[in-house]
C-alpha cells in the first residue's frame, strides 16, 4: 500500500486503515528494538506556520527513528519567506527541491489541499485552520483500537469546541467507515458541531446526537474526547469565547460516573479542561494516545516514502 498525499480523513476506507494499524504495530517493535534505517537518504520537510509540540515532533521523530534527515521551519509565518510576501504555492515549489515530503501545518482551511496542487512530492496535511487534522484522526482510531480492541459498536462523546476542532471533523469521517458507531456531540452553544460534519454522518447512516448535559452521557459512552475552547480561533469574540470557557471540564466527579473500562482521549494540549487529578486515573488515555502518534507517523511516513 503505497500512500501519496495525505490531506484529508475521507481519503482512507478500512482496509487502509487496517494496513496502517499493522504498520504501526510494526513501528512500536521497531522503537523497542532501537529503530532502523530503512529512511535513509531521505528528507523530510516541516513547515509550520502555526505552533505545534506533538504533531511536529512526532514527525521528527518518527522521520529520525527511521533512518531519515530532517529540514524544519517551526514558525514559517515569521521565518520562513512569507513574512516577505511568498505566496504558499512559491515556497512549496521550493521546499520540494529539497525533500522528498512535505509536512504542512497552516492556519488556513484548504491550504494543505492548495498546497498538493503544486507538489511534486508528498503534502502531508499536519492541521489548516479549522479544516482537517488527518494524521491525528489515524491516531486517535488508533489509539481506540489498541484501548478497546475494536472500533465498530463504539459510542463516543466528543466535547468542547467541536466548531473549531479539525481533529474532531477529521474523527468523525473516519468513525463514518465503521459499523454501530454512536457519537455524542456535547459542546458549548457558541461551538457546537458545524452542518457540514452532520449531513456527511447523515449520508454515511452514522447515528450522532447534539447534547448539553455531560454528565447524563458521560455513564452511557466508552470514549470521553475532551477537546480545548480554541481561544486563537475567536479572533475579537471575546464574548463568544468566554462563554465556552469552563462549561465542560473532566474532573474526578465525572470519572465516577464513567464505565470502568471507558477511556478519556484528548489531542492536547489541554488547558483547564482535563484536571490534573483525573491524569492518575488507568482511564485517561490522552498520554498514550500522544505517544501512538510517532508510531502513526512512522507507519506514514515509510508508507508514503517506500510503499
Ligand atoms: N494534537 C496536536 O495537533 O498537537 P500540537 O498542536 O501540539 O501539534
Amino acid at each position: 500500500m503505497k500512500l501519496h498525499h495525505i490531506i484529508k480523513a475521507q481519503q482512507f476506507n478500512r482496509s487502509k486503515l487496517a494496513n496502517l494499524f499493522t504498520m504501526a504495530h510494526e513501528m512500536k517493535e521497531v522503537v523497542q528494538k532501537g529503530g532502523s534505517d530503512i529512511l535513509s537518504q531521505k528528507v523530510m520537510a516541516t513547515v509550520f506556520y502555526e505552533p505545534s509540540t506533538r504533531t511536529r515532533l512526532s514527525f521528527e521523530s518518527a522521520m529520525q527513528k527511521l533512518g531519515g534527515e530532517v529540514i524544519s521551519t517551526e514558525n514559517a509565518r515569521e521565518f520562513s519567506s512569507a513574512a516577505k510576501g511568498e505566496t504558499l504555492e512559491d515556497t512549496i515549489r521550493v521546499i520540494e527541491s529539497y525533500s522528498d515530503v512535505i509536512i504542512l501545518r497552516h492556519y488556513e482551511s484548504g491550504a494543505a489541499e492548495k498546497a498538493a496542487k503544486v507538489a511534486r512530492v508528498p503534502i502531508i496535511n499536519a492541521g489548516d485552520g479549522s479544516g482537517q487534522h488527518p494524521t491525528q484522526a489515524l491516531l486517535d482510531l488508533y489509539t481506540i483500537k489498541e484501548e478497546l480492541g475494536k472500533i465498530d459498536g463504539i459510542s463516543i462523546a466528543m466535547v468542547g469546541d467541536l466548531a473549531n476542532g479539525r481533529t474532531v471533523r477529521s474523527l468523525s469521517y473516519l468513525l463514518a467507515k465503521y459499523k454501530n458507531i454512536k457519537i455524542y456531540f456535547v459542546a458549548p452553544k457558541v461551538t457546537r458541531i458545524k452542518s457540514d460534519i452532520k449531513d456527511y454522518l447523515k449520508r454515511h447512516h452514522t447515528f450522532f446526537t447534539e447534547e448539553s448535559n455531560l454528565k447524563k452521557i458521560a455513564p452511557i459512552v466508552d470514549i470521553i474526547y475532551q477537546t480545548r475552547i480554541q481561544k486563537e480561533r475567536f479572533g475579537k469574540r471575546v464574548k463568544d469565547y468566554k462563554e465556552a470557557c469552563g462549561k465542560y471540564i473532566i474532573d474526578k466527579s465525572i470519572l465516577k460516573l464513567m464505565k470502568k473500562d471507558a477511556i478519556i482521549m484528548h489531542p492536547l494540549p489541554r488547558v483547564d479542561d482535563i484536571k490534573k487529578e483525573v491524569d492518575s486515573d488507568p482511564r485517561a488515555a490522552y498520554f498514550r494516545q500522544a505517544q501512538n502518534g510517532l508510531y502513526i507517523r512512522m507507519a506514514l511516513l515509510k508508507l508514503i516514502l517506500i510503499g
